[in-house]
């Protein structure tokens, strides 16, 4: 089979980021939150309950696979298997860019095989900035139609695609495409990076616009300039792995950046994601204000090891064990409980003059 460039480049990334250290070297800032232990905690495990609304639907955990695949061989199979796994634990789930399916119509069951199998959580599409500026209205709407998405997710990449090989873009015309969407489309738009943050500013300009809905993907997890590097790299393009290598520490670290969003837009549904390692992590995320938190690349990695029902599993207890560690029982109490901000993070809200603001809808 030949495979089109765009295909290509799918199954490289899948590979890079199952196989190569993609991580680092900026850290997502968690490390500077402490949560307080409640030694006295009467809270049993079976009390807490972690049930939230999202896009309409009710989740038993506020957590999100984030986009990541479809639109190559073998894609149909990981999206089919995230989706069993979403709909068995009740979480939300994305699927990756589908510019593919657009240019390629027999690559849509890749997509489509999501909602066939989580029929009740929401999905969310997903689609570039860059595509998103060049569709009109009918292919933004065949791309939500195509996983019946309860949401569209549009990436911004703007590191990653000024270090791909393939570069070369612009988001020119972003905003007045935003405008002319945003009421015609009949499910939300969720603005979403992709590992290097959205800051305070950007969340403002674009909650003036009418988003309500963010997901930070903040640095400390997945870093996609360091994928392209080795892409480069691999492509003896060394003009592009030396440009990315200036790049491989920019970012806003998701810490900072959930703190940021959640000052510019306080009633927005805010997911707090990139680098989100540990259940620990997850509850700590949740604390800085946002509703819901999101991961990638651990439940990929998961899946290919033959763990994903375990690993889930397990990291879901693990955020139920630390409610009963905090002596609460419900996401909105967890907004209340005693935090501590030390080290960069704490400096890095001082020089930009934020602090921490809970959410005004618990989503
Ligand atoms: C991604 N991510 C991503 N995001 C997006 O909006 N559209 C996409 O097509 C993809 N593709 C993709 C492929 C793979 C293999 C990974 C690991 C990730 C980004 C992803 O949704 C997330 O924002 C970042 O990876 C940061 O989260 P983690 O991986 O640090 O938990």
């Amino acid at each position: 089979m030949v495979l089109s460039k765009n295909t290509s480049r799918k199954l490289e990334h899948l590979d890079i980021c199952i196989e190569k250290d993609v991580e680092g070297p900026l850290t997502n800032f968690l490390e500077y939150v402490f949560l307080i232990h409640k030694a006295n905690s009467e809270i049993s495990i079976d009390d807490v309950d972690l049930r939230v609304k999202f896009l309409g639907k009710e989740l038993n955990y506020p957590l999100v696979i984030t986009g990541m695949t479809g639109g190559a061989p073998g894609t149909e199979k990981i999206n089919r298997d995230l989706a069993l796994a979403a709909e068995e634990f009740r979480i939300a789930l994305g699927v990756g860019s589908q510019r593919a399916a657009i240019e390629d119509p027999t690559l849509r069951n890749t997509f489509s095989v999501v909602r066939d199998v989580a029929k009740d959580v929401p999905v969310i599409a997903n689609i570039g900035a860059h595509e998103f500026v060049r569709y009109d209205l009918r292919i933004i709407e065949d791309i939500v139609d195509m996983v019946k998405a309860d949401a569209l997710a549009i990436h911004l990449n703007l590191p990653q695609e000024l270090v791909q090989p393939e570069g070369g873009i612009s988001f020119k015309g972003f905003k007045d495409k935003l405008l002319s969407v945003i009421d015609r489309l009949n499910v939300p738009i969720i603005i979403k990076e992709v590992g290097f943050g959205l800051s305070y500013e950007v969340a403002k300009e674009l909650y003036d616009l009418g988003i309500r809905y963010f997901d930070v993907a903040g640095a400390g997890g997945t870093n996609w300039v360091k994928v392209e590097v080795y892409r480069a790299k691999s492509q003896g393009l060394n003009v592009k792995a030396m440009l990315g290598e200036h790049l491989l520490d920019w970012g806003i670290p998701t810490a900072a950046s959930i703190i940021e969003v959640r000052n510019a837009a306080p009633d927005a549904v805010v997911i707090g994601s990139g680098g989100i390692r540990s259940a620990y992590e997850a509850v700590k995320a949740l604390r800085l204000g946002s509703n819901l938190v999101g991961m990638a690349r651990p439940i990929l990695v998961a899946l290919r090891k033959g763990v994903l029902r375990d690993y889930l599993s397990s990291f879901l207890i693990a955020m139920k064990a630390i409610f009963v560690l905090l002596g609460i029982r419900r996401l909105y109490e967890l907004y209340e409980v005693p935090i501590i901000i030390t080290g960069l993070l704490k400096e890095w809200l001082s020089c930009r003059g934020f602090s921490i603001v809970k959410p005004r809808v618990m989503s």
